[in-house]
């Protein structure tokens, strides 16, 4: 059973992994692994806006050529703590609604927004993707960014972005994958699967093809995919190797125990689990990343 209100509101050993990294990237307002090419540094809050901006610019360029143009808003499903909504205001000037599920991060979303002098052209209400609390054809831009692998029925969320879409309008999203004929190989490759899910509070993944489907089947036009594994997963699986092979000596292990439960609040043997189960099953390369941009026909 997935706990994905404990996970992003510091109430499950889960939570521990955003504590501990908020050491090198601003975790209050990012929740996604990022982007970068080689020789970019990753651990930090521009490998977040790397991705955004790879999603935004796609977007925007379907946006430019589709019937809306002269509308510039953007639905953001499962905003988190709307980082990434205030950056498409920022960088892109667009006027932002952000929805999400988990009261914590709403909150965190709409301080941002102030902080951040966004608000009100970036706000933000609880929400569920599965049923969005918006009118049929109500926007002309929208976009999920790596939120879906919670949600626990992912052709059921591609129908409500259609339906709370304009007819022309555009869509992107991030989201993990499961590489189907490596997650189910054996009894041993099921189980580190499993554990994968279970350790970021996800219910299921899609594959690339089963998205393809159901994006088809949501009325979505599909105009482009890529898989980017190599410039994130890829990239957090080096780290989280580095991690367990650092852990290995006891004494620093301990020293570190401490010093991290001092600096940051987090339980490291957490931060070790949530490590461990993610890199047993990247390493296997049962996992990828992929961007979709479609519109609705
Ligand atoms: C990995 S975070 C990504 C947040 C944000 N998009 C970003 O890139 O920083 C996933 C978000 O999905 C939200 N979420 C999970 N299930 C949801 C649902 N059914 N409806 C709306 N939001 C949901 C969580 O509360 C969390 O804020």
């Amino acid at each position: 059973m997935s706990d994905v209100h404990g996970q992003y509101s510091y109430t499950n050993p889960h939570a521990d992994l955003y504590l501990y990294l908020s050491q090198w990237s601003d975790m209050e307002s990012y929740l996604n692994v990022g982007y970068s090419r080689p020789g970019q540094y990753h651990l930090h809050t521009s490998s977040h806006l790397r991705l955004i901006n790879r999603l935004a610019e796609g977007l925007l360029q379907l946006h430019a050529v589709g019937p809306h143009a002269d509308d510039n808003r953007l639905l953001d499903v499962a905003s988190g703590r709307g980082g990434a909504a205030v950056h498409a205001r920022q960088r892109f000037g667009l006027q932002v609604t952000g929805v999400d599920i988990t009261p914590y991060n709403a909150r965190r979303a709409a301080s941002n927004a102030r902080e951040n002098a966004a608000w009100p052209a970036v706000r933000f209400n609880m929400g569920n993707s599965m049923r969005l609390p918006l009118a049929d054809g109500s926007y002309p831009l929208v976009w999920s960014i790596e939120s879906p692998a919670h949600f626990p029925n992912k052709p059921a969320f591609l129908a409500e972005v259609a339906r709370v879409l304009k007819s022309g309008g555009a869509f992107t999203f991030a989201d993990l994958l499961v590489v189907d004929n490596v997650a189910t190989a054996s009894l041993e490759n099921r189980q580190i699967y499993a554990d994968f899910l279970r350790t970021w509070d996800v219910p299921y993944l899609e594959t690339l093809s089963s998205y393809k489907t159901a994006l088809y089947n949501a009325g979505l036009e599909l105009k482009h995919t890529e898989i980017v594994t190599r410039y994130n997963l890829d990239i957090l699986n080096r780290d989280c190797a580095l991690f367990l092979w650092l852990s290995k000596p006891r004494w620093l292990y301990n020293s570190y125990k401490r010093y991290l439960r001092w600096r940051t609040g987090a339980n490291l043997d957490n931060v070790y689990q949530h490590v461990l189960a993610s890199h047993r099953a990247l390493k296997l390369g049962m996992i990828d990343y992929g961007l979709f941009w479609a519109v609705k026909v």
